[in-house]
């Protein structure tokens, strides 16, 4: 099959993944309520292991966004660096982002799993665990490349997994456990990511 040389010239998505890129300071101003919706139905899209769509995505703002931040800076000094850095500078950008979009498993892709596969061992429940994180992620990777092709800038928070079962309480899922917490917004100031490793490096081919 021969692709049409303008595909990889001039394709939309190709620039929308080589554009996006981390920004942790964010203007603060509002993101409309439909661009909004656009990137949580892209995040929904996402493909998901037995096609469950194990995942919550909960919208916070205001005080609820102001808690999860408070969250981040108190409890820093219970880790060493670089994890206390970390957790303060994800406050910094929880605060200042308009809003947060945290991204939870809600635990239903083990539960199914485990009564398919009639098991309720570690390793069945370590499988579907892993397939639920992974369907998660690739939804939380949605959510990033369409804020980026809207304007948005976003980070994904890991660091907040440290105190993932007090995120839990603070975003009141009552089961599962988070992926991410994301902030979106239009950034601070311009910046651009870091340089990525060569494809050659991190490529093998084999036959
Ligand atoms: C699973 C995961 C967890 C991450 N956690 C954090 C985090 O806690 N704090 C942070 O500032 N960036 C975090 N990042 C963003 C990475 O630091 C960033 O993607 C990486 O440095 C590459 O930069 P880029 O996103 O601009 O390409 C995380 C990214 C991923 C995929």
């Amino acid at each position: 099959m021969t692709l049409p040389e303008r595909t990889l010239d001039s394709n939309e998505t190709l620039t929308v993944i080589r554009g996006r890129h981390s920004v942790r300071r964010f203007s603060g101003r509002e993101v409309p309520a439909e661009t909004l919706e656009a990137v949580l139905d892209a995040a929904n899209r996402a493909p998901s292991a037995h096609n469950r769509q194990a995942w919550r995505f909960l919208v916070v703002r205001g005080a609820k966004k102001e808690e999860l931040a408070g969250l981040a800076s108190s409890r820093a000094s219970h880790f060493p660096r670089p994890a206390s850095v970390l957790l303060r500078l994800a406050a910094r950008s929880i605060s200042s982002a308009p809003v947060v979009i945290a991204v939870a498993n809600t635990g239903d892709l083990i539960r199914h799993g485990r009564s398919q596969f009639g098991r309720d061992d570690g390793s069945t429940v370590d499988f579907f665990r892993t397939m639920e994180i992974q369907s998660s992620a690739a939804a939380v990777e949605n959510l990033l490349l369409a804020a980026t092709s809207l304007g948005l800038a976003t980070v994904w928070l890991g660091i907040l997994y440290l105190v993932k079962d007090d995120v839990r309480r603070i975003l009141g899922e009552p089961q599962g456990e988070f992926v991410a917490v994301v902030p979106v917004g239009l950034p601070e100031a311009e910046t651009s990511g870091p340089a990525k490793r060569p494809l050659a490096a991190v490529i093998r081919y084999l036959e």
